[in-house]
């Protein structure tokens, strides 16, 4: 049974991060209108959906940035909903930001060693960690270059590095190939399937192109203003009419 100190940093196993009715407001603008969503360990969740549908706001809501007006946060069936944001980081709820990258005059090694000190690791094991990481991403020989000097490819693996440092049980991933070729993309779609099997981690992946959500994800999620369209496996979000007919079009033909 987990318990329920947000600071304690043993980590049981966790098998769900849910997402239960919520609603949220802003000034009088409706942008999550009674979703709910559920994550569980080792899986990768797809969050689709047009711009403004409300994904970012989501993982807000996840992550305890945005409050709500209605519904709850519940990480293996502990409601969290009053956890302020660096209590849910410690215990494991961890993000990536849409389009912001690390502290771009840190070395590629401090960007990830800040992200073990973050969740409380002394100096010395927050740095150790941090060269295994960087290592396992193929990222050693960059350690000692300032961040905002390297590619932008590079740049984006050094903003999911830290994530790792955090030691995530859920990993919410906010478009995190936008930008990158289709190289990257690949190297990124490894980096993921990666994160998920040795961590046992759930990881919600907000992306646009149907076709890397499709290749990467288990399960998939589809918002449309503010709701919940559809969720199932790939297949069944491929070939439900209405994703096809609001979202997807041409586009699931192709794939
Ligand atoms: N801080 C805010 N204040 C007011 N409105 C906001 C705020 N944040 C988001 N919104 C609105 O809430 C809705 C959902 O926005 P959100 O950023 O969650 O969408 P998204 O699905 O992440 O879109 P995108 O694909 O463009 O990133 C939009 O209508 C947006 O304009
Ligand atoms: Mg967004």
């Amino acid at each position: 049974m987990m318990s329920t100190h947000p600071g304690e940093q043993h980590r049981p196993t966790v098998s769900s991060l849910e997402v239960d009715s919520v609603v949220v407001d802003f000034q009088g603008l409706r942008a999550i209108e009674d979703v709910s969503l559920t994550l569980r360990s080792g899986e990768i969740l797809g969050l689709i959906g047009p711009n403004g549908a409300g994904k970012t706001t989501l993982i807000n809501v996840l992550t305890g940035f945005q409050p709500v007006m209605k519904g709850s946060v519940q990480m293996g069936g502990v409601d969290i909903s009053d956890w302020k944001p660096h209590e849910r980081s410690r215990r494991g709820l961890v993000r990536t930001f849409q389009g912001v990258l690390p502290f771009a005059g840190l070395t590629a090694l401090e960007n990830v060693e800040a992200g073990g000190v973050a969740i409380g690791l002394g100096r010395r094991e927050a740095r150790a960690e941090a060269v295994r990481i960087l290592t396992d991403m193929g990222l050693s020989a960059k350690a000692d270059r300032q961040a905002g000097t390297l590619p932008f490819g590079e740049v984006r693996r050094i903003g999911i590095a830290r994530a790792i440092a955090m030691r995530p049980r859920f990993l919410l991933m906010d478009e995190p190939a936008a930008g990158l070729n289709d190289v990257e993309c690949s190297e990124l779609h490894n980096i993921i399937r990666g994160i998920a099997a040795r961590l046992n981690c759930g990881i919600l992946f907000i992306e646009h192109r149907m076709s890397l959500v499709f290749k990467l994800c288990d399960r998939v999620q589809v918002l449309q203003l503010g709701r919940t369209l559809a969720v199932g496996s790939t297949t069944q979000i491929r070939n439900d009419p209405n994703v096809r007919k609001a979202y997807l079009g041409e586009e699931a033909a192709a794939c």
